[in-house]
């Protein structure tokens, strides 16, 4: 039986939350964990799948041509075949294992790295000869069509083009690209809340409804295009909360090219206060953290981090804590000595 392996990574991202489906800046780093899909070939149109991963269901079978979504992750990889499909690629059923060492609904894009490294598998298993740009673009579809958050291009771009050494800077105006190294003096821990909130899917995409909102008032196609005009101007034709959305959208914009410059300058002081100036914003204007997240972050910065802030799409998921390098993992023991949840050390970056 033929057979086809696929992989893709999770990501972090240093800074620039929230700005990619408003056309501005993100700057993400793949992590070294991620997802892995082997695929076998069926002789039917059957598609049969099932993980190792702490999901339920943890197994899901569909027919190729009839992908009807039940709210599963399954949904997934249902999106990604009916859009194969749509766009004239011949693929027959498959088994899919999925293995994955990347924790699921913590804010590191295990979805997108699922639907990439399934895309893959199923792109060598079948001679589809997909690129990473159609790698990108259909798990992107995929999310937004099949499982219903309507999000941003960041987590697909950054498990395709991310690595782990270095960030990378993406203006999401074209997805035009550049690496961005990180100083070896720092480094990053991510630690999980172990939280996910139910109204994680619709308080995004509220969020993303808000912003377009704002731009109708503000008659832009993009909040990237308010970018340079004074901030107060823009403000005061807002009505309340989409002032604060904005605020968050902009300034965000701005954190993200002072970080690129302290990053450069190996000015690691600043680039933590970004950080912490960022998780205000994402808690206080955008609000999309939650009390386990700033309770993660007081806790990151009473023990020395550099700075901190909650990392994704929020509503639960995970922190960075920025520190000397070496000094992440004593780092995070002490954050998680003092936080009365699950939380958990997922990886020290790079
Ligand atoms: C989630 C989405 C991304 C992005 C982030 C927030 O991870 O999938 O597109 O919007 O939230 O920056």
């Amino acid at each position: 039986m033929r057979r086809a392996r696929g992989h893709a990574p999770g990501r972090i991202n240093l800074i620039g939350e929230h700005t990619d489906y408003n056309g501005g800046l993100v700057m993400p780093i793949a992590l070294r964990l991620g997802v892995t899909v082997e695929a076998t070939r069926r002789d039917d149109a059957r598609v049969y799948l099932s993980t190792d991963a702490p999901v339920a269901p943890q197994e899901g079978s569909y027919v190729l041509g009839s992908e009807q979504r039940d709210g599963t992750w399954v949904d997934r990889a249902r999106g990604a075949t009916a859009i194969l499909a749509r766009e004239g690629a011949a693929i027959g059923g498959f088994d899919a294992d999925i293995r994955s060492d990347l924790p699921v609904g913590a804010g590191l894009g295990s979805s997108a790295a699922f639907a990439i490294a399934l895309l893959r598998a199923v792109s060598s298993l079948f001679d589809l000869a997909l690129d990473d740009a159609a790698n990108v673009r259909i798990a992107h579809a995929a999310e937004g069509e099949y499982a219903g958050a309507r999000a941003g291009m960041l987590d697909q771009l950054a498990s395709v083009y991310g690595r782990p050494s270095e960030a990378l800077l993406i203006d999401m105006r074209d997805h035009g690209t550049e690496p961005i190294p990180l100083p070896p003096t720092i480094e990053l821990a991510v630690i999980d809340s172990a939280t996910r909130h139910e109204h994680a899917t619709g308080g995004y995409n509220r969020r993303r409804a808000e912003c377009e909102e704002a731009c109708l008032h503000l008659g832009v196609t993009s909040l990237r295009d308010v970018d340079e005009r004074p901030l107060d101007d823009i403000l005061e034709r807002l009505p309340a909360p989409l002032d604060r959305r904005v605020r968050h959208v902009v300034t965000e914009n701005a954190r993200v090219r002072r970080a690129v410059a302290a990053v450069r300058a190996n000015d690691d002081a600043d680039l933590g206060e970004i950080l912490n100036a960022s998780h205000r914003s994402l808690r206080d204007d955008y609000e999309v953290s939650t009390s386990e997240l700033d309770q993660l972050v007081e806790l990151a910065t009473a023990a020395g981090a550099l700075g901190a802030r909650m990392v994704g799409g929020g509503f639960g998921g995970s922190i960075i804590a920025l520190a000397q390098r070496g000094a992440g993992r004593d780092l995070a023991a002490r954050v998680l000595e003092g936080y009365p949840g699950a939380g958990h050390l997922v990886a020290v970056v790079p």
